[in-house]
């Protein structure tokens, strides 16, 4: 279903009218900016990096490659992908305030930071070896545009890999996710960053996102080959990927 013929689409669990959204997330991750980092960390309990890590691996850097990490915020993927031994990267993100803070951080002349949406790319065709995407598929308005993008910037025999929130199936687990979800995140969120509306649309917005093989659908219909993915920590997270061939 193209979710551009609709007028409204979820904003976590409100029905916004689909104009707003762009902005309403915006709103959130320029709260959030100057605290990201610690959050993720606190409210992952460090596991961000090894999701990241995870999906570094799948992402196999090499000297002669250059990686397009969108939605890239504050840096993290393309900075392990060159301290793993990626030749260049470029950071793709909406938000100034995220890129800027990205930025004081960073070291590296292969590194460059663009501002630009996701779902029309500054970016000319077939440039990158390796897009990835961590974190940021769920906050797009149009998500298939998104990857119809992500499969023009990338080099044909290039690899696409996105590592989102997901739908932990164990029943156990699930029940205590969403009570620690619920229950505590928003209230931690509030406590560490003063903004417990973001974070009750984080646990929303991953409540309303496609499931494993929803997403692998939306995949294959934008073209990509041989999608396949692989749930971390039961399924609180996976990484999808597929192929430009
Ligand atoms: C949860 S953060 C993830 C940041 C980073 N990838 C990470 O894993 O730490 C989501 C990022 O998506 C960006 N974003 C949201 N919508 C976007 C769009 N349409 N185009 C580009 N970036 C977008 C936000 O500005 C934010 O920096």
């Amino acid at each position: 279903m193209s979710q551009k013929k609709n007028k409204n689409i979820d904003f976590g669990y409100k029905n916004i009218s689909i104009d707003k959204k762009k902005d309403l997330v915006k709103d959130v991750f320029d709260k959030v900016a100057s605290k990201y980092d610690f959050v993720n960390d606190i409210s992952s309990f460090g596991l961000h990096r090894y999701w990241k890590n995870e999906l570094i691996y799948l992402l196999a850097p090499q000297k002669h490659q250059v990686l397009g990490d969108l939605a890239g915020g504050t840096g993290d993927i393309a900075k392990r992908y060159l301290l793993n031994g990626g030749g260049k990267a470029d950071i793709i993100d909406i938000n100034f305030n995220m890129i800027q803070r990205g930025i004081t951080k960073s070291i590296s002349k292969n590194l460059r930071h663009l501002v630009g949406n996701c779902e029309s790319i500054p970016i000319k065709d077939n440039t990158y070896d390796r897009v990835s995407i961590a974190f940021g598929l769920r906050n797009i308005t149009y998500r298939e545009k998104a990857l119809k993008e992500v499969y023009r910037i990338l080099k044909p025999g290039g690899r696409f890999v996105c590592l989102e929130f997901s739908h932990v199936e164990n029943k156990v687990i699930k029940n205590l996710y969403d009570i620690w979800s619920f229950k505590f995140l928003p209230s931690l969120g509030e406590l560490i960053s003063d903004n417990r509306k973001a974070y009750q649309y984080l646990v929303e917005s991953i409540r309303m996102f496609p499931n494993q093989e929803q997403l692998s659908y939306l995949m294959t219909k934008t073209n990509f080959s041989r999608v396949k993915y692989k749930n971390l920590s039961q399924g609180i997270v996976a990484i999808h990927s597929g192929w430009k061939i």
